[in-house]
């Protein structure tokens, strides 16, 4: 057997700053260090988050190199998150892993932020295997900043079939619960209010847009305007319609996101589907998946929870891949 490929990863796009270290593709750790300092402004600050990550790097990859069990010394290259992202958070990852590369003197490589989410599903875990998509297969992206529908070919051949042409489902989900005046961010609570409700209680806008393409903006105008009227007739409406105004809301963004997936898989007679990015944790998409794998036979893949939302396990998985192609990036 030859020496083992072991990538230390660095994920610094956003609001999170992360390292993993992988080791012939099993993941051997994965530390995330979420920020708070941007809860009290109900949206990340850009500059608070790179200061955030400046402060936060060297511990992070200190504790995921002290957790993998293997040495600085043997790793066999750094990965990092070039793109897309908040370009004062992408420096100080950026930063950070061209220092340390120049200093064990080994490889570069850049990994696309939206394509490590999607190589995610490539993660294995000692003890843990699990199965992997085989390619092709169609991943369903759904984030805070993005949500598309790619064809991925390959781990390195990705062609994205249809996106958002504004708002991001997640966008939608955050946008229309600060409305409903609930904290930052508000996906996962309008997610865990919405077990308590009633999808079926209020019919709000879906968008008639041609092939796979999503909109999400028309959907947060109407619900602003369906809550500034029916405030006007109650104040307490908000309060008195929380859980049923959240499971209505979750239930249509489910819907547009499936509606067009399923076009997707019929028109390209692709049956093998994944989802990916911080809305896969939403529990009504999963739902949805898990139904249409029964109703229509897709052969469905869903990421752990620790995957969904920004991670640099999946950025070394991307880096892994890149590896074996040998496929580097200049200081
Ligand atoms: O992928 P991600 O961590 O960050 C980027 O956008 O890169 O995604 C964050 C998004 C936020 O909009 C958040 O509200 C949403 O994912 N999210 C959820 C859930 N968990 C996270 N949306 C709905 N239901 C959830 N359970």
């Amino acid at each position: 057997m030859g020496k083992p490929i072991n990538i230390l990863a660095i994920e610094s796009s956003c609001d999170d700053t992360s390292a993993a270290v992988l080791s012939d593709g099993y993941l051997l750790s994965n530390v995330i260090a979420s920020q708070k300092v941007h809860e009290a402004y109900g949206g990340v600050v850009p500059e608070l988050a790179s200061r955030a990550h400046q402060q936060n790097i060297i511990p992070v990859v200190h504790e995921a190199i002290k957790h993998s069990g293997i040495s600085k010394e043997e790793l066999s290259a750094i990965a990092f998150t070039r793109g897309p992202g908040l370009m004062g958070s992408l420096l100080v990852g950026t930063s950070f892993a061209k220092g340390f590369s120049l200093a064990l003197d080994i490889p570069l490589i850049e990994v696309n932020h939206l394509q490590a989410h999607i190589l995610a599903h490539f993660i294995q875990t000692k003890g843990e295997e699990k199965k992997v998509p085989e390619f092709p297969f169609l991943c369903l992206l759904v984030s805070g900043g993005n949500s598309q529908i790619v064809l991925v070919k390959s781990p390195s051949d990705m062609q994205i079939i249809g996106q958002t042409i504004d708002d991001a489902a997640g966008e939608a989900f955050d946008k229309c619960a600060k409305v409903m005046g609930l904290s930052y961010p508000g996906g996962p609570i309008i997610d865990r209010l919405a077990k308590e409700g009633n999808p079926n209680a209020f019919v709000f806008h879906k968008p008639q847009i041609p092939n796979y393409d999503y909109s999400f903006s028309g959907l947060k105008t109407s619900f602003l305007y369906f809550l500034r009227d029916e405030l006007q007739k109650n104040p307490n409406f908000i309060e008195e319609n929380q859980n049923d105004l959240c499971a209505s809301l979750q239930r249509t963004v489910v819907d547009i996101l499936m509606t067009k997936l399923r076009k997707a898989v019929k028109d390209l007679n692709i049956k093998r589907v994944a989802v990916a990015g911080g809305v896969s944790a939403n529990s009504s998409l999963r739902a949805a998946f898990e139904d249409h794998a029964r109703r229509y036979k897709w052969e469905i893949f869903i990421p752990k929870f620790s995957y969904t939302t920004d991670n640099g396990a999946m950025v070394s998985i991307a880096g892994y891949f890149k590896y074996l192609n040998k496929d580097f990036c200049d200081i």
